[in-house]
C-alpha cells in the first residue's frame, strides 16, 4: 500500500447540474499530487484540496512545454463508481514520458492515489447515462530555468472534472475538412504521445476548419500529405467493404484507448479489422465506388464522433448520406453500454473503485 497523505478541505463546493456545463469547466474538491527531484525521486504522495498553482515565471513548461497528460472517466454504475481502462491511460502516460523524457513515474503509487481520489469524490460521478467525472493526470517540468534541457524537478498532478453528455443535441455527424497545408505531427516528431504540443499545433489549423464552415480536420501524414493520420484530437476509422480500417501506429498517431477498445468490440462481434496505411485516395476512391460506408472518430472525450462530410480539395464527400452509420451507432451504444453496466464487460476494460 502506497503512504498517500490526505488533506481535507475547509470547504467543499456546491455541484452544479452537470447537464448545462459542457466540458472541462468545473472541477472537485480535491486533487492528487506528487512530486519529483533528483535526490528523492518521485515522492509526497497526497490528496489535497483543489487548487490553484504557483510557478515560477521562468518554469520550462510554460516555455518549452515538457509535459504529458492523459484523460479517462469515471461513470456511476447502480451503486459502483467505476473507470474505464484505468491501467492502459496510464501505461499510455509512461510512453508518453519515455518519449517526453520524463521520469518513469511509480505506476502502482498513481493508480491508487486515481482510484482513491475518484472514491472520495465519488459523489461528484454523475449519475445520469452519457455523463461522467472526466480524469485528467498530467505531468509537468518545474525547473526555473531558461536554458533548454531536460528537466530535473516535476510536479504529477490529477484532477477531476464532471463533464455531460458530449452530444448536447444529439449524436450528430460532424463536417470534416481534409487538412493539407498544415500538419499536426510527423513521424519521428511527438505524435505519438500525450502532450500539449500536439494540441496546441492543431489549433489554428482547426481555426480555419471553422471559417471554412468544417467543425475540424482530417490529419494527413507530414510528409507526403497522402496517408490519413487522426481526425481533430481523435483516431479516425473506415468502414469500407465491410471491413473497419484504421491507420497503423506509426509513431506519429496517438495509441487511442478508444480506438482499441473500438477495434477489440469490432473483432468480438466478427467484423473484419485493418490496421494500415491508408491513403485519401483510397478513401476517394472507395467513396467513387460506392464502398466508403461509414467514417468516425474515436476518442475519450467523444467516444465515436460520425463523420458526415468529409471535404478535400474544394468537394465534400457525404458519407452515408450525412447521417450516423449503423457501425457507428451500435458501437457508440455497446461501449456507452459498457461504462454504465448495462453491457457485460466481457475484457475487463471495467475497474470499480467505490460503492456509494
Ligand atoms: C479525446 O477525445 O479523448 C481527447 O483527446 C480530447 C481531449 C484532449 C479533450
Amino acid at each position: 500500500m502506497a503512504d498517500i497523505k490526505f488533506e481535507p478541505a475547509k470547504m467543499l463546493k456546491e455541484k452544479p447540474d452537470v447537464s448545462k456545463i459542457g466540458f472541462g469547466t468545473h472541477f472537485t474538491d480535491y486533487m492528487f499530487a506528487m512530486d519529483y527531484n533528483t535526490e528523492k525521486g518521485w515522492h509526497d504522495a497526497r490528496i489535497i484540496p483543489y487548487q490553484d498553482i504557483a510557478v515560477s515565471p521562468a518554469n520550462t513548461t510554460l516555455h518549452y512545454g515538457q509535459a504529458v497528460f492523459e484523460g479517462m472517466k469515471a461513470y456511476r454504475q447502480g451503486s459502483k463508481v467505476v473507470i474505464f481502462r484505468p491501467m492502459d491511460h496510464l501505461r499510455r502516460m509512461e510512453n508518453s514520458c519515455r518519449i517526453l523524457d520524463i521520469p518513469e513515474f511509480p505506476l502502482e503509487t498513481v493508480h491508487e492515489g486515481l482510484t482513491q481520489l475518484v472514491a472520495q469524490e465519488k459523489a461528484w460521478v454523475p449519475e445520469q447515462k452519457g455523463q461522467s467525472l472526466y480524469i485528467r493526470p498530467f505531468i509537468f517540468a518545474t525547473d526555473p530555468f531558461l536554458g533548454v534541457s531536460v528537466s530535473e524537478t516535476y510536479t504529477l498532478l490529477i484532477i477531476l472534472s464532471p463533464v455531460a453528455a458530449y452530444y448536447a443535441h444529439g449524436f450528430a455527424p460532424v463536417r470534416i475538412m481534409v487538412e493539407d497545408t498544415y500538419v499536426r505531427a510527423v513521424r519521428g516528431g511527438l505524435g505519438e504521445a500525450k502532450t500539449p504540443a500536439n494540441y496546441a499545433a492543431s489549433l489554428h489549423a482547426g481555426l480555419v476548419a471553422h471559417q471554412k464552415g468544417y467543425d475540424q480536420t482530417l490529419w494527413l501524414d507530414g510528409v507526403e500529405r497522402k496517408y490519413i493520420e487522426e481526425v481533430g484530437s481523435m483516431n479516425i476509422l473506415f468502414k469500407i467493404d465491410g471491413v473497419v480500417v484504421t491507420p497503423e501506429l506509426d509513431g506519429s498517431i496517438l495509441n487511442g484507448v478508444t480506438r482499441r477498445t473500438v477495434l477489440a468490440v469490432a473483432k468480438e462481434w466478427g467484423v473484419p479489422v485493418s490496421e494500415r496505411r491508408i491513403s485519401i485516395d483510397e478513401v476517394r476512391e472507395a467513396y467513387r465506388n460506392g464502398k466508403l460506408e461509414e467514417v468516425f472518430g474515436s476518442g475519450t472525450a467523444a467516444v465515436i464522433s460520425p463523420v458526415g462530410v468529409l471535404g478535400y480539395k474544394g468537394q465534400d464527400m457525404v458519407i452515408n448520406g450525412g447521417k450516423t452509420g449503423p457501425f457507428a451507432r451500435k458501437m457508440y451504444d455497446y461501449i456507452e453500454g459498457l461504462h454504465c453496466g448495462e453491457v457485460e464487460d466481457t475484457q475487463g476494460f471495467i475497474e470499480i473503485v467505490a460503492e456509494m
